[in-house]
């Protein structure tokens, strides 16, 4: 599709999905929300692609929802329209996802990264739940998905100060992956995709499922579940060739099959 807000390129068999709101610091109106829920759903189908990278400017990943579009909302609007649900599709893509967090990842923008599987930061990172200085409360999953990912200690106090921490602060804390220099940050986020895109597609999207039920669910219901997958991914082609080309001591070819 041809969308306003966003920018989606294809590299391979990764693609590149940009937000471009410079003049609002990428502000998550409906707009990019709907754009960022159609061109993922879209590349979702897409058999040759296998990973998605999604990533901002140099000064901001998402400076958060729009605050000038909630501003006159009523609860009934809210309610009704119930405002910022598509969100959720970003989380069930079965395609694995890497958020490339440059500059401000604030509110909704925070939100956003962490509904990716992979998030990269570059050293210029800024992640923040500071929506209660404006008298409200995260609404993508903010309050879940940070506490999840940093304990309560933090999320707490991030949530109800609305203190903001840096790339070093949020690797410490377990909220991104690794943190690299921000001129290095596109590439090496392409990097990673490309690595998961080398994969079996289908293999990814178990081994995705499995750590993704990690957070829904019990241990043992957890290891259960992974085990079912674990011996379903013997009735793919890519386990067979897999360990052909391990013991062939040749890189495999895998056919995502
Ligand atoms: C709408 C925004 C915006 C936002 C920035 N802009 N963030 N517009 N919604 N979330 C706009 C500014 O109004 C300004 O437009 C332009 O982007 C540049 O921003 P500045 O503030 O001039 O830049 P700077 O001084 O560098 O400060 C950067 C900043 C600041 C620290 C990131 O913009 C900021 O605090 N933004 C809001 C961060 C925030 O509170 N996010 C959470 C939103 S609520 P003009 O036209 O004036 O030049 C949220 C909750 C979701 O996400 C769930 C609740 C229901």
């Amino acid at each position: 599709g041809s969308y306003e807000t966003i920018h989606v390129e294809r590299k391979g068999r990764t693609a590149l999905l940009t937000l471009n709101r410079p003049e609002a610091l990428n502000a998550l109106n409906l707009q990019v929300m709907n754009e960022v829920v159609a061109a993922t759903a879209e590349l979702d189908r897409d058999p040759d692609v296998g990973c998605i990278v999604i990533t901002g400017s140099p000064r901001a990943f998402a400076a958060g929802a729009d605050i000038k579009e909630m501003r006159p909302r009523s609860y009934m609007d809210m309610y009704l329209s119930d405002w910022f649900a598509a969100w959720d599709r970003l989380g069930d893509l079965r395609t694995p996802t890497v958020a490339a967090v440059s500059g401000y990842a604030l509110g909704g923008g925070c939100e956003l990264a962490m509904l990716c599987d992979i998030l990269l930061a570059a050293d210029t990172a800024v992640f923040g739940q500071p929506e209660i200085k404006l008298g409200v409360i995260p609404g993508i999953g903010g309050s879940q998905r940070l506490t999840r990912a940093v304990g309560k200690a933090k999320a707490m106090e991030m949530c109800l100060t609305g203190r903001t921490i840096d790339a070093v602060e949020a690797e410490w804390a377990g909220l991104v992956s690794r943190v690299v220099p921000a001129d290095e940050l596109l590439a090496e986020a392409l990097a990673v995709a490309e690595t998961v895109a080398g994969m079996s597609l289908p293999v990814a999207m178990m081994a995705k499922e499995a750590v993704s039920r990690a957070f829904e669910t019990t241990l043992a219901e957890g290891v259960r579940f992974e085990r079912r997958l674990f011996h379903a991914v013997f009735a793919t082609e890519d386990q067979k060739e897999g360990m052909a080309a391990f013991v062939d001591k040749r890189p495999p070819g895998f056919t995502h099959s």
